[in-house]
């Protein structure tokens, strides 16, 4: 598999994971707008030309945050997802990141396990941020020394 940039040609799949992976898919005109946002980088897993998950990260200055990452059903269990989030944490780490952050429903197990082995922390809730369900968010931050730090 290989890792890469999400380009516009990708949508199509991006789409068809992104309606089986959330209660309440992003639009296609948000995931256009967010390959537009200079602060947004977005990559995918390609395996011979199919996308088999993506990802992707707001870079703030110092600050990271994760605002999705998915896999194809069918490729689920077999490292994709950590895979990607490596990716973006290295990302976050050549561009100066300290703080990485992101949102989780408390019911998705699978993300919180994935999230916790890679080292991020629950730092805090936020109430009914799930207007789907009404479900709060559990924020979760993972911390990147700087280079040079010990
Ligand atoms: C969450 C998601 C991205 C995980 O992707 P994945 O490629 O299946 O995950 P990986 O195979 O890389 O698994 C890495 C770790 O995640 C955890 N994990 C993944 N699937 C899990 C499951 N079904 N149950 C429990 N833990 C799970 C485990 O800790 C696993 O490590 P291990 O294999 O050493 O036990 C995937 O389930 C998905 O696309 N879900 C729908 C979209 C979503 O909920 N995204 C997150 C929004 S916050």
């Amino acid at each position: 598999m290989e890792i890469r940039k999400m380009e516009p040609e990708d949508l199509d799949q991006v789409m068809s994971i992104e309606e089986v992976s959330f209660p309440t898919p992003w639009s296609r005109e948000s995931y256009e707008g967010e390959m537009q946002n200079r602060l947004a980088h977005y990559i995918v897993g390609d395996h011979e030309g199919q996308v088999v998950g993506y990802a992707g990260i707001w870079l703030i200055i110092d600050e990271g945050h994760i605002t999705n990452v998915a896999v194809h059903p069918d490729w689920r269990g077999q490292g994709v997802g950590e895979i990607l989030l490596n990716a973006l944490i290295a990302l976050a780490m050549i561009r100066g990141v300290q703080r990485m952050t992101l949102e989780v429903r408390p019911s998705n197990l699978p993300a919180l396990r994935l999230y916790r082995k890679l080292n991020f922390l629950p730092i805090g809730l936020r109430r009914q941020y799930y207007s789907d369900t009404g479900e709060d968010a559990i924020v979760m931050e993972k911390l990147l020394l700087p280079d040079g730090f010990v």
